[in-house]
């Protein structure tokens, strides 16, 4: 896979949330190699190691990529001060993304909290043959809805305290949907035990399903092993996988949630 170092211009940023931001950088070259599910590595003034986030947007013929980030820590919070034609050094595109086959078939595409940028431009992809299903904490949490709309894809939302949308998990617009339409392959980003409970309801309906996992990383590049996550390979053996380089998008089917 194809990458570079490249000293991005910001040249668009918005809070779209409360602490979490919509940054657009220009690029050319990385917007020419960049793919849906993979992800930039973000060097933070004063961090040895650098930060990861997902690609969420690419827009080749003006040479921009989106990403949407919260605050979590010092990195992240340095990245929300920097200000439009600040420069960021960035390495990427990282990892591999999502695999489509055919966008003429009919998908979910499950997404939660932060876990939500890195499925718009897949979403884009399949436009109206996709479902969208987001799940947020609340209302003043739910971010990027009306972009995956203007896609053409048909919306749903969920939040935990009921404030917007249906009042639950992801999982239960998702198996009502299932439940009145087929589906192809089912697509996820978000927590852990949301991807786990995706994966359940993919594998009990014998629905291809890919995750994409946001593990804690150091180089990026599959040469420290810090991403870790166990998987089960053809032959059937568990071995551990770097989520950097192999994922970050996985087939549920290999992933040991549990281990
Ligand atoms: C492939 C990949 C794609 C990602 N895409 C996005 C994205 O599009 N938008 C976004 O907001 N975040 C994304 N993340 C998470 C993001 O990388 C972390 O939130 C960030 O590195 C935290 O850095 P910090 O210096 O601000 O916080 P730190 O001080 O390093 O950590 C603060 C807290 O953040 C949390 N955290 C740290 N690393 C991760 C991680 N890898 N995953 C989840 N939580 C973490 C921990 O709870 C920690 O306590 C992604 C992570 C990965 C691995
Ligand atoms: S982060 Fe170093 S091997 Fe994945």
């Amino acid at each position: 896979m194809k990458y570079l170092q490249s000293h991005c211009t910001i040249v668009g940023k918005e809070e779209i949330a409360k602490g979490i931001f919509d940054m657009m950088l220009f690029s050319k070259e990385l917007s020419e190699l960049s793919a849906p599910g993979q992800f930039i590595h973000i060097l933070c003034e004063g961090r040895v190691l650098r930060r990861p986030i997902s690609i969420c947007e690419i827009d080749k013929e003006k040479g921009t990529i989106r990403i949407v980030f919260e605050v979590r820590g010092e990195g992240t919070k340095w990245l929300s001060r920097l200000f439009v034609t600040d420069k960021l050094d960035v390495i990427g595109p990282l990892g591999h993304g999502f695999k489509i086959d055919d966008t003429s078939k009919k998908v979910a595409i499950v997404g939660g909290g932060i876990g939500v940028p890195p499925l718009l431009e897949l979403a884009s992809k399949f436009k109206e043959n996709a479902t969208v299903i987001l799940g947020f904490r609340s209302a003043s949490a739910a971010i990027l809805a009306a972009d995956f709309m203007k896609k053409g894809c048909s919306v749903h939302l969920a939040t935990d305290d009921g404030s917007l949308g249906y009042k639950g998990f992801v999982t239960g617009p998702l198996e009502s949907l299932l439940s009145r339409q087929k589906v192809d392959t089912i697509y996820a980003c978000g927590p852990t035990p949301m991807l786990k409970a995706v994966a359940e309801i993919a594998e009990r309906e014998n629905i291809a399903c890919q995750v994409s996992l946001e593990q804690r990383m150091a180089c990026g590049v599959g040469a420290c092993m810090c991403c870790a996550f166990s998987v089960t390979g053809k032959n059937k053996e568990k071995r551990y996988a770097h989520v950097c380089k192999e994922g970050p998008v996985f087939d549920a089917k290999e992933v040991n949630f549990d281990d």
